[in-house]
């Protein structure tokens, strides 16, 4: 083909003018949003655009959501409510009417990062059950093999015995596969046991409610390490039940493996919980010994706070209803207003009530008689649909949109997603607010000049800002000579069981692990 001259000229002007344009149109691109992401940090509450374009309307809204503000006296005065409670639990003469229990949880070492041992632990608190086999092999390496099984909810509402028989079944199937069943090796098991216990020692821990959820007869009262051992020797397992700890005790041991300047532990998931370490001279209730260390970590069961009525200054009506229509009305006040058990249902109420009232999903009345949707529900609308839709930003809404059509609202508006946003952010933001509350309390309290909380669940960990929303709050309510941290804690529930275990008694670890032929009765 002869040259074009021409041709390549045009070719080279058109190429030229396309990339120009495009470099243009790139830059403005950047510019522009290098502009509004300025805008956003500069003006984080107006950016929000969270605002029908009717002004009436808002300020309805408003005042709706009014009820959900918390101010900055009023966490102040539940602080200070919080200490008192906590001190009526800790004290013999107040202990057995405190609503706040304190429980101690003869967990008195945490440990260095230097325990060698292998040890089963099992996990129980929400509507999955764990087992897992952990090798604590010294200078803090740990490896694990686990397992989760469901339990069903027939299991959870059923008979007590039929559910530690179902944890054994569970166990024994994990120790076939992994080859353990049978060896002459008697395992130690950690058992992660995320409810309310009366402790009298490491191994024994009386139930003294159910919650989450869980109702299984039989149990209350009695002691849950001999209910969980019976239905192991039934089945003729080759393991020992040596130790029962909460779900915040295994957070902060896991997360004081690796940060010795750990001294709290938190759980924010389908509930909500907390344990720090406390010196034995505050504890009144302690019946143990006053050898050293002269500190034991409290199991604080902060989610039963308000459960007698101290707490109704900021209460809504919709926490009432979340509270009436849940399995035990009248418990778990504090939990109620925080965990990811019932956060989505306190926004489903407000989006049922904003529509009622007629200030949410205009122009959707032909899907408003439908009430086979999620939305008409208990418990349609997920705590994970929080997350989703507060993981949106911007104004395109992408995740809420997908949110509000699985809940059956078919075409959201623009102003419906900014709405529903919005609720989802002053939902989040409160829980955030009284969960920091609480751990100023604690913080505080302990006085030390670094502290680190150790953090797990699944509220904590998959809601874009509820860490964000708890320091800021966190930072005007701690002394200001105190610096604290937030740590993720990794697989408290596991690994922390599992060191307790190990430190419950050391020899037997390390002989399950040295002697691995002699057994244990
Ligand atoms: C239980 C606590 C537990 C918390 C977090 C609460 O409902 O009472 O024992 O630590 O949930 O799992």
């Amino acid at each position: 083909m002869p040259f074009n001259f021409a041709q390549i000229f045009q070719d080279d002007l058109i190429t030229s003018m396309v990339r120009k344009t495009a470099y243009g149109l790139a830059t403005t691109c950047v510019l522009g949003a290098a502009a509004y992401a300025g805008y956003c940090v500069a003006a984080p509450e107006k950016h929000q655009l969270r605002h029908y374009r009717h002004p009436e309307l808002n300020d309805q809204i408003e005042k709706v959501l009014d009820s959900l503000k918390i101010t900055d006296d009023q966490l102040e005065q539940i602080m200070h409510l919080l200490e008192e409670e906590m001190n009526a639990g800790l004290s013999p003469l107040t202990h057995h009417q405190a609503i706040v229990k304190m429980f101690p949880t003869y967990v008195r070492n945490i440990p260095n990062g230097t325990e060698i041992g292998q040890v089963l632990a099992l996990d129980l608190g929400g509507t999955n059950f764990r087992v897992l086999l952990i090798d604590l092999r010294g200078n803090s390496r740990i490896e694990l093999t686990s397992k989760i099984f469901l339990i069903p909810q027939s299991v959870m509402i059923g008979d007590g015995k039929r559910l530690f028989r179902h944890l054994a079944e569970c166990l024994h199937e994990f120790m076939q596969k992994e080859r353990i069943l049978n060896t002459g090796v008697c395992y130690p098991i950690g058992f992660t046991f995320s409810f309310p216990c009366q402790q009298e020692g490491l191994a024994s821990a009386r139930l003294t409610a159910w919650t989450k959820g869980f109702d299984c007869s039989g149990v209350v009262n009695e002691d849950v390490v001999k209910l969980l051992q019976d239905a192991i020797d039934e089945k003729r397992i080759n393991a020992k039940c040596v130790a029962l700890i909460n779900d915040t005790v295994g957070t902060l041991m896991a997360c004081a493996y690796k940060d010795p300047s750990t001294a709290i532990g938190l759980i924010l998931g389908t509930g909500t919980n907390a344990c720090y370490i406390e010196n034995l001279d505050k504890v009144g209730t302690w019946k143990g010994d006053y050898n050293e260390p002269k500190q034991v970590i409290i199991n604080m069961e902060w989610g039963a706070f308000g459960d007698n009525g101290r707490l109704n200054l900021i209460r809504t009506k919709y926490d009432e209803e979340v509270d009436l229509s849940s399995m035990n009305p009248g418990k778990q006040i504090f939990e109620k207003m925080i965990s990811g058990m019932y956060m989505g249902e306190i926004v489903r109420l407000i989006i049922l009530d904003l529509l009622q009232q007629e200030l949410l999903f205009l122009g959707h009345r032909d899907t408003y008689g439908d009430y086979k949707t999620p939305l008409y529900n208990r418990g349609g609308f997920y705590t994970k649909f929080v997350s989703t839709v507060e993981i949106d930003e911007g104004i395109q809404f992408s995740n809420t949109r997908r949110v509000l059509e699985d809940i059956g609202i078919r075409n959201p508006t623009y102003d419906d997603c900014a709405i529903v946003r919005h609720i989802c952010r002053q939902v989040s933001k409160r829980a955030a607010k009284l969960a920091a509350a609480g751990l100023a309390v604690l913080i505080n309290r302990i006085g030390r000049s670094n502290i680190t909380v150790g953090v797990d669940g699944s509220l904590y960990r998959y809601h874009p800002r509820f860490k964000h929303n708890m320091e800021r709050c966190m930072e005007t309510l701690i002394n200001k000579s105190i610096q604290f941290k937030l740590t993720l804690s990794d697989d408290g529930s596991g690994k922390g069981a599992a060191m307790v275990a190990c430190l419950a008694d050391d020899s037997l670890c390390k002989k399950s692990v040295v002697h691995n032929e002699t057994t244990r009765d």
